[in-house]
């Protein structure tokens, strides 16, 4: 199984902090934002990484991060998103390093305290299909939520005013090698993004889509307040715990 890092778009709800640099190039307390993602990835046995950068700063990411020997890896691949087409477009860019394997995609700007080994290793014997990570959030208009009946996911809506459940689908998704067909089937999105609920409601409509509830806490850190939170709880409490 492969990862993948989506650290592009123009991260334009953060300006100025992202007029001159790239948003996953931020502190989250005593390191970049872009390490979270990656140790992610690594502490769950990924060690074929492609980091989709884009926006300002995109040579930072090669000077920062080299090879990824701070993470133990042995090279790291990258790739990189003109403009800011959406999650989906970003991870469209990933097709020929995936190269018909399985992937597990992290947000650059997600950040969770423990590990998500088991998750990722269950979806090693998904035979095909999708896996999404669940966590009941406060605020869940900010996020894609699902839509329940009994145990089961019926819907999920991106952002919706009026949420159908307390849980965010948090930006760790797992896919089979179809993704890629079914993006570019794509249309864009009011918002004019290629959205990845999209991707994760085609799925579930094909009955292929499981789901896990996230252990530890998790944020994103993609806004002021989510910044500043992530800094706070990293510092309180560390970030990709082993146990
Ligand atoms: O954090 C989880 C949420 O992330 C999910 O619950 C939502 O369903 C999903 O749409 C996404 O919501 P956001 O609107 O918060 O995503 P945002 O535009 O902030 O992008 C999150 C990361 O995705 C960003 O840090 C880098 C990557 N990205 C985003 C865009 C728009 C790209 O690589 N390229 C892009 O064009």
């Amino acid at each position: 199984m492969k990862g993948i890092v989506l650290a592009g778009g123009l991260g334009t709800r953060m300006f100025p902090l992202t007029k001159v640099t790239n948003k996953h190039l931020l502190p989250i307390y005593n390191k970049p934002m872009i390490y979270y993602p990656i140790r992610t990835l690594v502490n769950a046995g990924i060690d074929e990484i492609l980091i989709v950068t884009g926006g300002n700063s995109a040579g930072d990411f090669l000077r920062l991060l080299g090879n990824g020997k701070e993470f133990g890896l042995k090279h790291l691949n990258y790739a990189y998103q003109e403009g800011e087409g959406g999650i989906a477009a970003a991870l469209s860019l990933a097709e020929y390093f995936a190269d018909q394997d399985k992937i597990v995609v992290v947000l650059g700007d997600n950040i969770i305290e423990k590990n998500i080994r088991t998750a990722v290793d269950s979806f090693r014997k998904q035979v095909e299909g999708a896996k999404i990570l669940l966590k009941e959030v406060s605020d869940p208009q900010r996020f894609g939520v699902p839509a329940f009946e009994g145990d089961r996911i019926v819907r999920i809506d991106e952002k919706p005013s009026a949420p159908a459940s307390n849980y965010a689908v948090i930006g760790i998704y797992m896919y089979d090698s179809k993704v890629f067909d079914f993006i570019r089937t794509l249309k864009p999105s009011e918002r004019g993004e290629l959205e990845i609920t999209d991707v994760n409601n085609y799925y579930l409509r094909q009955e292929k889509l499981t789901w896990d509830v996230l252990e530890g806490w998790w944020t994103d850190a993609g806004t002021f307040d989510s910044l500043l939170n992530a800094g706070n709880m990293v510092r309180q409490t560390g970030a990709n715990k082993r146990g």
